[in-house]
């Protein structure tokens, strides 16, 4: 049990079984059903405050912590993180109004997208939240729009990318062979602030965002692209004539996944930051960065009900309520291990049982499709049927990515200690409310 309370930091064992914010997971399910995604919001904070005081302890200036809410937009952990003055990293229209309706004043909300719309710009100006550029077209389509002297920021593509999957490394020309779509390259930046200029914006950031996932073994080349988008914030200074307000490093800090693997080095990466910052000389107002899944990747975790215990052709497959329509991650994503590419891996803990007999098991989903897994082979309690499992490390693109695919409905949410159902079950009237009146009767 040693490894498995390493991983479950927060998470307790009670008399061998899972609890999450103090409370029983079995009581959770019987009580709201399955799935359902379960967060501790006390975990969220604690994790949101070691990340914007390790940054705050190493800093000679200000800083920002924006949150990522692409990770997880439930609007009670929205509320909780604008009320410990955390600012929002939006992507969309409904992602900017749900930080806006959760606390988020405009002024602590920034929108970095990638193929924006006319109709997004119009809406952001609206709301006057910060935006990110991310392309020239976006740019001079923006500013057929915007007010004279409108204050903007400007994403570019370090160059060097780094992240757990292939699908999610965003800098770099390519990633294993996938082109690269974000941000400004190196040789255009200073040609695309001449031309904002032109056109009547105004410069004031610097962004860089080169992945998701990584870990304390890619924080040097972390580092390495910190240094190179602190050469482009003096450039752009020079060329701009005043200093800028500030230089985002964006996301991308991972959280263990597995037994036994390493946490975040977070005091190193706050470090590393803030000591290249001073050293650069810059008078940059603030160090920013925007992180996801290092906030709410740990402090969510997925209840699933195992219907079905059966061995088939010698693999012994555990049936459960929810497949890559609840957590879409080991379906979509891998993460190399030793030799190999192997699904991305959530540790699954029985509830009901914590410790008991074990097997090698298959957890799968509903879908009508054999990669619907949640894991492959997995050496784990063996659940009986009605058993309800603990999917760990859930609260990260998990609700987020879920999708109606075999109109299963996407789970329900319910926020812990209060033991507070925040988000219902999806249920037919739901399913059925985006169609034609009469279409489904
Ligand atoms: N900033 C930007 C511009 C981003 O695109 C992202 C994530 C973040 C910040 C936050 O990254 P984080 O700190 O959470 O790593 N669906 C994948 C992750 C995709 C991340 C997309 N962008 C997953 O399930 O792991």
């Amino acid at each position: 049990m040693a490894e498995m309370d390493e991983i479950m930091g927060h998470l307790e064992v009670v008399g061998n079984r899972l609890h999450v914010g103090g409370v029983p997971c079995t009581e959770i399910a019987d009580e709201f059903g399955t799935p359902t995604y379960v967060y501790d919001a006390e975990r969220v904070l604690e994790n949101y405050r070691r990340l914007r005081d390790g940054l705050e302890a190493h800093a000679d200036r200000g800083v920002v912590v924006y949150y990522a809410v692409k990770a997880n937009f439930n609007p009670t952990l929205l509320r909780a993180l604008a009320g410990e003055g955390a600012h929002a990293d939006v992507l969309s229209i409904h992602e900017t109004e749900f930080a806006l309706r959760t606390g988020f004043p405009r002024e602590r909300i920034m929108f970095t997208g990638t193929s924006v719309t006319d109709e997004t710009m119009e809406h952001l100006l609206e709301r006057g939240v910060l935006i990110n550029i991310d392309s020239f077209s976006q740019m001079r389509r923006l500013a057929r729009v915007a007010p004279e002297g409108l204050e903007v920021s400007v994403r570019w593509n370090p160059g060097e990318g780094a992240g757990f999957d292939p699908k999610v490394i965003t800098a770099g020309a390519r990633s294993h062979g996938r082109p690269i779509k974000f941000g400004i390259e190196e040789g255009k930046v200073l040609d695309l602030c001449r031309e904002a200029l032109d056109l009547g914006l105004r410069p004031v950031g610097l962004h860089q965002h080169i992945g998701s996932g990584w870990t304390g073994r890619d924080i040097d080349r972390f580092l390495d692209t910190v240094s190179l988008t602190l050469g482009m914030a003096e450039r752009m200074t020079g060329l701009l004539g005043h200093d800028l307000m500030q230089v985002d490093f964006g996301g991308g800090p991972g959280i263990p996944y597995r037994p036994g693997q390493e946490e975040f080095p977070v005091e190193r990466y706050c470090e590393g930051i803030c000591r290249q910052v001073a050293d650069s000389g810059l008078g940059v107002e603030r160090i920013c960065v925007e992180s996801g899944r290092y906030i709410v990747g740990d402090a969510g975790v997925l209840l699933t009900r195992v219907n079905t215990v059966e061995g088939k052709s010698g693999n012994t497959i555990v049936g459960v309520d929810a497949g890559f329509n609840t957590l879409l991650r080991p379906a979509f994503y891998g993460e190399y291990v030793g030799d190999g590419f192997r699904e991305a891996y959530h540790e699954i803990v029985d509830a009901t049982r914590v410790e008991g007999p074990r097997d090698r098991c298959t957890v799968a989903g509903p879908l009508c499709e054999t990669g619907d897994l949640l894991a492959i082979d997995r050496w784990m309690t063996l659940p009986e049927e009605g058993d309800v499992l603990a999917i760990l490390g859930a609260g990260a693109y998990g609700y987020s990515m879920a999708s109606v695919y075999n109109l299963q409905p996407r789970p329900a949410e319910v926020v812990v200690p209060a033991k507070m159902l925040v988000t219902k079950r999806e249920d037919f009237e739901g399913l059925a409310r985006s169609y034609r009146e009469g279409e489904l009767s």
